[in-house]
């Protein structure tokens, strides 16, 4: 009986459509959490999140909704991110779900990342209920954008919820049709524990704090349990539920989700994706896992401290249980020593990775410049990977290089399809198709190297078209294409660090760009310092630092000792992120000089 009042449910939207202001007001509602301790985006619970006013990590949290039937329902809502970066966390949840609400805004309408996340929730057969959020705002058109959802979608969009997360308008209409549209969760309590492990975090008391959604049987503390891909074995020390905070449950059953902890140390052992079953009573077979992410993009990682290569692994290590889009391996520079090449699945997901790094594990880091994976074809017909451009082999031994392609689909008003247009032919993007949605606004789609995409071009989009585009984009093989890796040559000698793949068309203006950029980026020495640029062994772009003249302070009199404490510790700050090449010290910022190209 309980289990017929369990709703599971999602919430899915384009970024900044109000997905988690919308959490806030559901929670308030339901009395999840006092007054006291209601804080903006609580879902948000990483400091990061809240910094940038994006959701990162999905959450799942347990709530109680007293509907106008007189019944108590138990909701189980999942926050999920909406970057596109991030949509490898958004089928996880939706996994765990039976329904979804899809929030679209109001004066922006259907984006990028509203369909892309909506068919998501469509291939995972869930129940869809709209809301057309943000009416609040002047420029809010919801019969338009309910036009659009019919239309574009194709979800019957005659009763979408019409809200303000914002002024806590239709929260209570929207928890109602929770009700009456998602289906409660079926599944048998009988049977032996079926339970899909959706997410894990590494908890230094309880160990590994598993997220899990039952779909079969029950689980309580006591009970053998087996993972069924990494065939480990546990006994469980504790189920529960958050609501915001853990709360301890006697049992888990078909149709809740919660959380579940062994004593599991090993990191290693805990895949998001597999099945929690009985060691003794196992089920037939695991549940199918989930689309599998893989990166996009690469780069470096490495300690600025030499010694903490060690603390750098384990971090890693434990960021990756939390993040299974996360890949690393250890490799080696000449000029920064012993780190790792890491993948990402973009560059969102990349800075996010780092700062964490820096925050949570307190690591100092120096990264390089992230690189797309090469396919290289060589003369004796073998083919090699190449993730990091300094491992490019000599240009005899190539035949051909491929590179990564995507399928881009840029959704904007139809004033800026020109604007986009130009972009993407300049980014050597390869027109297919475009499609009206309605009236003003159209879907650009083209096929475009990967590599472009992920320097500088979600900005360029942004700048061209007021803010209006938006993107979303999809793997869609490799092609051959004519490219050369070029080198940084510091002082005379090559930092491998900085060696970056570039089309021969670019290369020539590219290598002058760096040189330059690299100039005022790393700081004058006491000897003058030559920058080239070079492809193989012929020198394309040069110029040089010259040697410096004065000490920072020496103008400060002594009159003013905040001033020049002030200034020494700035210069100590800086420095902090250098990294000695040679006899050159080179500042992080030009480790990413190459991202700038112009
Ligand atoms: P991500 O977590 O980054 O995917 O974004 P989100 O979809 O969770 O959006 P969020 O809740 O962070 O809201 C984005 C912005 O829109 C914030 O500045 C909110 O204050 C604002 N916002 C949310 N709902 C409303 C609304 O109903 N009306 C108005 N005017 N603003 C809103």
């Amino acid at each position: 009986d309980r289990q017929k009042h369990i709703r599971n449910f999602s919430i899915v939207a384009h970024i900044d459509h109000g997905k988690s202001t919308l959490a806030d007001r559901i929670l308030e509602m339901t009395d999840t959490v006092s007054k006291r301790e209601m804080q903006d985006q609580l879902l948000d619970s990483m400091e990061l999140e809240r910094e940038r006013g994006i959701t990162i990590k999905l959450n799942a949290v347990e709530l109680h909704y007293h509907a106008k039937d007189g019944e108590t329902y138990i909701f189980h809502l999942i926050d999920t991110p909406g970057h596109v970066d991030f949509s490898y966390e958004v089928s996880r949840s939706l996994a765990a779900c039976e329904g979804a609400v899809l929030v679209v805004d109001a004066a922006q309408g259907i984006e990028a990342q509203t369909l892309a996340n909506v068919y998501l929730a469509l291939d995972d057969d869930l129940e869809i209920v709209p809301v057309i959020n943000k009416i609040d705002l002047p420029s809010a058109d919801p019969e338009r954008v309910r036009q659009e959802i019919e239309d574009v979608i194709g979800l019957d969009a005659s009763d979408a919820v019409l809200a303000s997360a914002k002024k806590g308008v239709g929260i209570e209409e929207m928890l109602e049709q929770i009700v009456q549209n998602v289906p409660a969760p079926t599944g048998d309590l009988e049977a032996p524990l079926k339970a899909l492990i959706f997410d894990s975090v590494y908890d230094d008391y309880r160990g590994v704090v598993l997220s899990i959604r039952v779909v079969e049987g029950t689980v309580k503390p006591g009970d053998k349990i087996l993972l069924m891909n990494s065939n480990t074995t546990y006994e469980v020390v504790e189920v529960g539920v958050n609501s915001p905070k853990p709360l301890k449950r006697d049992y888990l059953m078909a149709g809740d989700v919660g959380y579940l902890t062994a004593s599991i140390k090993d990191i290693q052992d805990t895949r998001v994706g597999d099945t929690v079953t009985f060691a003794d009573n196992p089920t037939e077979k695991p549940l199918d896992g989930y689309r599998e992410m893989h990166p996009m993009v690469y780069s470096g990682l490495y300690p600025t401290d030499n010694a903490k290569y060690n603390d750098l692994r384990e971090a890693l290590e434990k960021l990756q249980l939390n993040d299974a889009a996360l890949e690393f391996e250890p490799e080696t520079s000449q000029a920064l020593g012993f780190g790792f090449r890491c993948g990402f699945l973009g560059l969102l997901h990349m800075d996010v990775v780092q700062e964490r790094l820096e925050r949570e594990f307190n690591m100092d880091l120096i990264t390089t410049a992230p690189s797309v994976t090469y396919d290289v074809e060589l003369t004796d017909g073998t083919h090699v990977n190449v993730s990091n451009p300094s491992e490019m082999p000599e240009s005899t031994l190539i035949k051909q290089i491929n590179e990564p392609y995507v399928k881009t689909e840029v959704m904007v008003p139809n004033e800026y399809v020109g604007a986009v247009m130009e972009l993407c032919q300049r980014k050597r993007g390869t027109f297919v198709t475009m499609d009206y949605l309605d009236d003003y606004r159209v879907n650009v789609i083209y096929e475009m190297p990967l590599s472009e995409i992920i320097f500088d071009f979600f900005d360029k989009l942004k700048s061209s078209t007021r803010g209006y585009a938006s993107l979303d984009y999809e793997l869609d093989g490799s092609r051959a294409s004519d490219l050369v890796k070029i080198d940084i040559l510091l002082n005379g000698d090559k930092v491998d660090a900085l060696s970056f793949i570039s089309h021969r068309q670019f290369a020539q203006e590219r290598g002058r760009v760096i040189v330059d950029k690299l100039k005022t980026i790393i700081p004058r020495q006491n000897f003058e310092i030559p920058i080239q640029a070079a492809i193989g062994a012929k020198i394309i772009a040069r110029t040089n630092i010259k040697a410096y003249r004065k000490d920072v302070t020496a103008r400060i009199h002594t009159g003013d000792p905040d001033r020049r404490a002030k200034l020494l510790d700035k210069q100590k700050r800086g420095k902090k992120r250098m990294k000695a090449v040679g006899t050159v010290d080179v500042p992080q910022d030009a480790f990413m000089a190459v991202l700038k190209t112009d």
